[in-house]
């Protein structure tokens, strides 16, 4: 069978093995997909090994996914525009593909799984890391009407705004001044403090009378964001969860060229998780 991996550090709890065996036997395709853990410094080593031991595909997760893209002969849109790959798949001359299909696994999620129009949304991103990077353009091309993004470190939401370069529809607005912006529709945590271990500390005022609220994180790592979404009386408060399940569908497809019904996997996972 053909070979598949994530790459992560750590990596022990992925859960991308499970989905892509899950969408596997869905399709009556064979293959092997497991975790391997690198550090940062071993990490192009070891997904050279992989690929010159005959590997088809790989995911990558944090902290690779930067790395991911550099290594890469080759780039997809969605890779270049975010500047980071979860997706690495082997060219016919042996060179490497990255794509990033994060920001189309969020979408899919709200559009498909939870059935959410996006167009008309005025929507607020809180980060403008890797993650933010991945998801916004999905956002803007999906409809999202307004897109403003507010990060700790401001000068790193400019430059976002800037390489996206829709000054009427992207803004960018000061961490400190949270509590002074009004609401918005659509709220998305794209910051690390879950996964760090950090609480945010967000003003309810944020959160609009019909609004979604969308940790990019899942599990422990979305509670704190979850639960203050819930508590503000968001209308929708979901993880990142469904996410996840889609950016493996996507990468599926591109190995596989089959599209996997990701709902029964999603549903098996969310009673487990
Ligand atoms: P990822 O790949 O998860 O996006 P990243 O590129 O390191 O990781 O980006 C982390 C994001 O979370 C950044 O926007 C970061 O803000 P800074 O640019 O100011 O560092 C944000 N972040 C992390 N911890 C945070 C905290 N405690 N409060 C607010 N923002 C936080």
């Amino acid at each position: 069978p053909s070979q598949f991996a994530v790459f992560g550090h750590p990596i022990a709890h992925s859960l991308s093995p499970r989905i892509h065996q899950a969408f596997a036997r869905q399709c009556d395709i064979a293959l092997e997909y497991r975790t391997i853990d690198a550090a940062p410094v071993d990490f192009a080593a070891a997904v050279h090994g992989f690929f010159a031991a005959g590997g088809a595909g790989a995911n990558v997760t944090l902290p690779h996914k930067g790395a991911a893209f550099a290594l890469a002969g080759e780039r997809s849109e969605a890779a270049t525009r975010a500047g980071t790959a979860n997706v690495l798949s082997r060219l016919p001359d042996g060179r490497l593909a990255a794509h990033n299909t994060d920001g189309a696994g969020l979408v899919r999620d709200l559009t498909e799984r939870h059935r959410v129009d996006l167009r008309g949304h005025d929507a607020l991103m809180l980060g403008a890391g890797g993650a933010a990077r991945a998801v916004a353009w999905s956002l803007l091309d999906a409809g999202v009407q307004t897109l403003t993004i507010v990060n700790r470190t401001p000068e790193t939401a400019d430059a976002l705004a800037d390489a996206i370069g829709e000054p009427a529809r992207v803004h960018t607005r000061y961490w400190d001044d949270l509590a002074n912006l009004g609401s918005y529709d659509l709220i998305v945590n794209a910051t690390s403090a879950g996964v760090l271990g950090g609480g945010l500390k967000l003003p309810m005022s944020l959160v609009g009378a019909r609004a979604l609220c969308y940790d990019l994180a899942y599990g422990a790592a979305a509670i704190d964001f979850v639960a203050w979404a819930k508590a503000a009386k968001a209308r929708y408060a979901w993880d990142g969860l469904g996410m996840l399940v889609e950016q493996a569908a996507e990468a599926f497809e591109l190995w596989h060229g089959r599209r996997p019904d990701t709902e029964p996997v999603y549903q098996a996972l969310r009673a487990a998780v």
